[in-house]
Order: structure tokens, then sequence, then C-alpha cells
């Protein structure tokens, strides 16, 4: 009996390639760590990898055999030839501990299907989108900012980050500064971009969680533009599961509704969100 039972977590070797068989190898092409908390790499890109900005796949490493993997979203955007992505540090975490020690041409695995409610379709049409992230959920919307769609479909788009400190917001300032010198997104992101970084345990220029910033009105009047509104307003959350129920019970309070797949809303959370 004790054997049948422990038979399933010891999966035979054919199990063990059946599963890695999800996955596309993928060589590291460069890392670079933003703070003791926090680091980004890039990755070779199967031409048969195919996602749309915003969605996230299921990545990690081969150990023992077997893959040992956490939903990614993708931070480059569909149409770079490479991927990145962008990750938490955890001592004892049972990925990231091993990932953070990665280099450049370390293999990755990468899973074959991409997927995530973090996508336009399914928004209703508005005039202002409004992405608010907490920590590395900044990353699929370093992929969307980079897609021409979102700046034909809405006037206006704002671009919340929250962090703990302001060393932890330099990998989306190297996004913001890369897109802003860019010759097709420079003028698109001076028009209709609006940036708005914020911190809650150090001195800033903005300081604040991202549910009181936005529920008082200030971050909006930080950036001269009109308060939430369902009317106008769309939304896409990603990041400290904290954080996204907080705003979850703040949007159905006012009367908006969540989006998925199939289902457009006026906003959208994603779910498979790495802090471990
Ligand atoms: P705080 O410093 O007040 O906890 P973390 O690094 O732990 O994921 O947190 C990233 C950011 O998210 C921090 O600024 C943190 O603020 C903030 N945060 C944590 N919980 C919430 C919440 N319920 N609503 C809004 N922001 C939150």
């Amino acid at each position: 009996m004790t054997t049948a039972a422990a038979a399933p977590l010891q999966p035979t070797p054919d199990k063990a390639k059946r599963s890695l068989a999800n996955y596309n190898e993928e060589t590291v092409l460069s890392v670079r760590h933003w703070t003791d908390r926090l680091f980004s790499f890039t990755t070779t890109r199967d031409s048969g990898f195919r996602f749309e900005n915003g969605q996230f796949t299921m990545i990690g490493l081969e150990v023992e055999g077997r893959p040992l993997v956490r939903a990614y979203s993708m931070a480059s955007a569909n149409y770079e030839e490479y991927l990145e992505f962008f990750s938490i540090k955890v001592a004892n975490g049972p990925l990231t501990s091993r990932l953070q020690t990665i280099r450049e041409g370390d293999t990755i695995l990468v899973g074959r299907k991409p997927t995530g409610t973090l996508t336009i379709d399914n928004l209703i049409a508005g005039s202002r989108l409004v992405l608010v992230s907490t920590g590395t959920g900044l990353a699929p919307f370093s992929s969307l900012v980079r897609d021409p769609e979102i700046y034909e479909r809405f006037e206006q788009i704002v671009l919340v980050h929250g962090c703990r400190n302001v060393g932890e917001l330099s990998y989306g300032e190297h996004v913001l500064n890369g897109l802003s010198t860019d010759e097709l997104f420079g003028s698109l992101m001076r028009d209709k971009l609006a940036y708005y970084p914020t911190v809650t345990r150090e001195v800033f220029r903005n300081q604040g969680r991202t549910t009181d910033l936005i529920l008082s009105g200030k971050l909006f009047s930080d950036i001269g533009q009109a308060p939430l509104n369902v009317e106008t307003d769309r939304v896409m959350l990603c990041g400290s599961p904290a954080m996204v129920n907080d705003f979850r019970a703040i949007f159905r309070d006012r009367q908006f509704t969540e989006g998925n797949s199939g289902e457009p809303g006026h906003f959208l959370i994603e779910r498979a969100f790495v802090d471990r």
C-alpha cells in the first residue's frame, strides 16, 4: 500500500520527459540585477512561440529531470526577437533561489502555451487605460506599453508602479527611458502615457500605496487628470495579492465589472504572480 501511494511522487522517466516536452529550451542572453530583491533577464525566443502582450507563461529550470516552473509574464513585446522576464529573488524560494543565479549561456525552460487575462480585448471600450502594478507586477505592463494598439484604443494611459523602496523602481525607469528614446513610442508616450511611480517605505516625490493614492484622487490630481470614473476608465491590475484584493473591493463598490477571457469588463486582474 505504501508503495502504491508513493508511486505518483516518483514519475517514470517517460512521464518526466513528457512534461519537459511542454517547454522550449531557451538560452539566457543577459541578466541584470536591479536590487538585492529584483532582477531581470532576456532569453532567446523560439520562432513558434506566439503571445499577446500582457500574457504570461510557465518558465523555470530543469531540476532532477523535471521542470520546476512558475508563472511569469513576458516583459518584452510580442514583436521582439528575444523574451524578457522580471523576477523577485527569495532566498528560500524553490525556483527563485535557483533562478537568481542564472548567467548568460544558461538554459531556461519556457512553456509553449502562453495565457492570461491582461489583454486589451478583455476590456470594454473606454478612453483611459490605468495599469496598476506593485513590484514585479510591472512585467506585463512593460510589454503592453510597447504595444501600438493600446495607443490607438485609448486616449490616455496611466502606468502606476508601487514599490517599497526607490531602488525597486529602477527596472521600470529603465523600461520607460528606453521607450522615450524610441522613434515610434517616444512621441506616443509624450502624447498619451503618464508614468506614476510611488514608494511606501522611503522618502520620494510620490509616496503611498497605489490603493490610497487612487481612492483619494491624489494620483490623478498629481498628473493633472480627472478622478477615477467607470464611464471612461479601464483598469488592469498585477502584483501583490493583497493589493489586487483591495482593488477588487474598491472597484466593485464603484460598479466596475471584472472581465476575463471571453467576457470583457471594466477591470482585469492577473492572478498568476510569483512571490516566492
Ligand atoms: P507596504 O510597504 O505598505 O507593504 P511587496 O514588495 O511586499 O510585494 O510590496 C510592493 C508594494 O505593494 C509595497 O509598496 C507595498 O506597500 C504595497 N502593498 C502591499 N499590500 C498592499 C495593498 N493591500 N494595497 C496596496 N498596496 C499594497
